[in-house]
């Protein structure tokens, strides 16, 4: 069912890669609403991480939502193995190639949900007609590759647009990159309602101690519930 209540998506980059399935029922039980799980090829952005063997592997580890975001290029060769692998939600970038109409038909086909992602330096109106073959769009609110950097304030005039061209549709509005107690607010005010959050999530705990990160996943649930009023 689609709802437009917060949801909080620790992204496990910022986890401890020794430890990931522990890291991910750790954030579970700490209150996390999806597991967000970064996909990086070395050529779409300028980092590694790991491919779709990773992602069934955390499966089992991952009781709700597995939401995978494709920073990879080219990526209908991949799509089918990421499906295979469990996720439930498949983002893939606008700027990854020439045919994202195609990709996002496959990702359906596939049976899962489709997610399109918009770098910062992409209008958002990029994804105008394909509004109704999505069910969720992911605004970058930093340049991907990397975890631990900071939120670009310009692209929340962009998000609040994506509300309004969203209307009643049952589309998500997902949100990535330096989200922390302080920009959730923006985020959410501006019309997103999942709230992926690495560092801020991680940040002082541990899978042995696990407390601080449902400080951090409720500190920033409170911060953007508290901006919707
Ligand atoms: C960036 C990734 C993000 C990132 C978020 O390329 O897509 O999911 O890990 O990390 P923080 O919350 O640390 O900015
Ligand atoms: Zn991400």
């Amino acid at each position: 069912m689609f709802d437009r209540s917060i949801k909080i998506a620790p992204s496990i980059l910022a986890a401890d890669f020794a430890n990931f399935g522990a890291e991910c029922r750790a954030i579970e039980a700490q209150g996390a609403d999806w597991v967000h799980v970064d996909v990086m090829d070395g050529h779409f952005v300028p980092n590694l991480t790991f491919g779709p063997a990773m992602c069934a592997a955390l499966r089992p580890h991952i009781r709700g939502v597995m939401d995978v975001h494709l920073m990879i290029a080219p990526v209908d060769p991949y799509l089918e193995a990421f499906a295979k692998a469990g996720a439930d939600v498949i983002s893939a970038h606008v700027e990854a190639g020439p045919h994202i109409h195609r990709t996002l038909q496959a990702i359906r086909a596939l049976g899962k949900k489709a997610g399109i992602a918009i770098n910062p330096g992409t209008p958002v109106e990029a994804v105008a007609e394909l509004l109704d073959m999505v069910d969720m769009v992911c605004v970058m609110t930093v340049n991907p590759g990397f975890g631990g950097q900071s939120f670009i304030e310009s692209q929340l005039p962009k998000i609040a647009r994506l509300r309004a061209m969203i209307g009643d549709r049952p589309v998500h509005i997902e949100i990535d990159g330096g989200i922390t107690v302080t920009t959730a607010p923006w985020a959410a005010k501006s019309g997103a309602d999942v709230l992926v959050a690495g560092s801020a999530v991680f940040k002082g705990g541990s899978a042995d101690n696990p407390a601080p990160y449902g400080a951090n996943i409720r500190a920033i649930r409170a911060a953007a519930e508290a901006a919707l009023g």
